[in-house]
């Protein structure tokens, strides 16, 4: 009998959080969709308490998912958990994740103030009362209430039991045990999840769920562990990105899950075919390069290269592959477009790749498709991911690329040309610089009027060879605001100039 794993998806709060820069509501919604179509049973959707942005995206994902529990984050305080009750008042089912630090360090450490007591035990005994107070305080908003025992892993393990008992008397009816600094190894933390079960009274009544961080890259392997030892819920990001060294992959969990079914005995109801779509949509929107030797839906995940490998893969597949790419998702290379190509064509590859578009997207991403495939003599799987993702962005284009001239000649400054549509009007400027990009980049913020600090800048090749597509992310920021830019294109000049478009497009969409 295989038994249920709930898939707790954290990619729009921790991994946000991590991330460096925001994303705008609307982009979230767009990750939020594809989290529902992965199948995840929990969004956590963020932190509403934290800023108007945040309650507008928790707000806007609410509204608009059905079929996940929506779910935002709080401190365990009566403010925050008013603002996530609002914030997450027109979702279906919604939940509440409340909770607060439970180790000697983070109890000395965030409740210094004489107000939570003069000792540490006074001190322990208050942070219970706020434990308590605040599941109770967030059942007042939903029957779906979440408590977070952070630091967990480093906590004294009969004082992490007594909390626990109280917020399960209390009403939560998840109990996460978060390994906050990442410093467990699997054997302990699959015995804290073992004691837990086993020394908390009433533990039956909650679903115990693991949260594990990468800091000494664990993450995945202590998620299993819990799982091995009776959680039931694991909390994830996509591609693993969160706080310092990440969180535990999910696309890596829900497949060690399944690969291992003889193992664990168990399975999530996640769609894997969506697990490489939702990986580079995540990527792209966060500017997160996902790297090629990453598990499961990295760039090399399933390609052979030493002799013997290759002679033994084509011989057999299962030679050299545990899973077939095509069960997550991943673009086979065999499948190739090109410039002869019909819509019809491009419409069956598209719809291959998980993706259902209108027939009005359907004729753009056609048109970008015979351009690029007019300069590269083959179009890939994940060519057609990065085009799709360069020509359907939730932001709407408040200004646009219309025309780019360079001129570069050794030992002298480039010098460029631009023209930008802006509100039905063209706007052109020139500029020189220390480079081509630099050059681009002034003009570019002349015509509108911006002047953002450019953080980050990086280039990368979607697929081999020099004709290959370039994908340019750049980190802007502006009056406090850090956010992603992302352009694709055959030429990395243009590639560039329409990152640092799409990153001024999100500058004032977040205005
Ligand atoms: O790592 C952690 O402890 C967290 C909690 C806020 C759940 O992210
Ligand atoms: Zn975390």
């Amino acid at each position: 009998m295989k038994e249920r794993i709930f898939v707790f998806d954290t990619t729009l709060r921790d991994g946000e959080q991590a991330a460096g820069s925001r994303l705008d509501a609307r982009e979230k919604l767009e990750i939020a969709l594809q989290l529902a179509r992965l199948g995840v049973d929990v969004i956590e959707a963020g932190f509403p308490c934290s800023s108007p942005q945040d309650f507008a995206a928790v707000e806007l994902i609410a509204k608009e998912i059905r079929g996940p529990v929506i779910c935002g984050l709080t401190r365990a305080v009566a403010k925050d958990i008013d603002a996530c009750g609002q914030a997450l008042a027109p979702a279906v089912r919604s939940r509440i994740h409340t909770g607060l630090g439970v180790s000697d360090i983070h109890i000395a450490g965030k409740f210094g103030d004489e107000k939570y007591g003069r000792t540490l035990a006074e001190k322990k005994v208050r942070v219970i009362e706020m434990a308590v107070a605040a599941v109770t305080h967030a059942r007042g908003y939903t029957d779906d209430v979440e408590f977070y025992a952070e630091d967990s892993g480093r906590a004294d393990r009969a004082y992490l039991f007594e909390v626990l008992q109280a917020v399960i008397e209390a009403g939560a009816t998840v109990v996460n045990i978060p390994d906050t600094t990442g410093y467990a190894l699997p054997a302990q933390y699959g015995a804290l999840i073992r004691d837990i079960r086993t020394n908390v009274p009433g533990i039956d009544r909650a679903i115990i769920s693991v949260h594990c961080h990468d800091d000494l890259g664990m993450a995945t392997a202590n998620t299993l562990a819990g799982i091995e030892n009776g959680a039931r819920q694991i909390e994830c990001t996509i591609n693993g990105i969160g706080e310092r060294a990440g969180n535990a992959a999910l696309e890596e969990a829900v497949m060690a899950i399944r690969t291992r079914r003889d193992v664990f005995m168990a399975d999530t109801n996640i769609t894997s075919r969506e697990l490489y779509r939702t990986s580079r949509l995540v990527a792209d929107r966060l500017g997160m390069t996902v790297p090629a030797n990453k598990a499961i839906i990295g760039g090399n995940a399933f390609s052979h290269s030493s002799g013997i490998h290759v002679d033994g893969f084509l011989k057999k597949r299962e030679t050299y592959e545990i899973i077939d790419p095509e069960e997550v998702g991943c673009p086979q290379a065999r499948v190739v477009l090109t410039a002869r190509t019909g819509r019809h064509g491009v419409r069956h590859r598209l719809e291959e790749l998980g993706y259902d578009f209108s027939a009005e997207e359907i004729e753009r991403i056609y048109q970008r498709f015979l351009s690029v495939a007019d300069k590269k003599k083959e179009v890939f799987g994940e060519d057609l991911i990065a085009l799709v993702q360069d020509e359907i962005r939730p932001v709407p284009d408040v200004f646009r690329l219309d025309r780019l001239k360079v001129q570069t000649e050794t030992g002298t400054k480039p010098a460029v040309m631009v023209r930008l549509c802006h509100n039905d009007k063209t706007i052109e400027q020139t500029a020189s610089g220390d480079g081509p990009v630099d050059a681009v980049y002034k003009a570019i913020a002349r015509a509108a009027a911006m002047a953002p600090k450019l953080l980050r800048y990086e280039i990368q090749a979607i697929t081999g060879g020099s004709e290959a597509l370039g994908q340019v992310t750049v980190q802007l920021e502006m009056n406090g605001l850090s956010i992603n830019g992302r352009g694709a294109s055959t030429d990395i000049i243009e590639a560039s100039a329409k990152a640092y478009i799409d990153g001024l497009n999100k500058l004032v969409s977040f205005r």
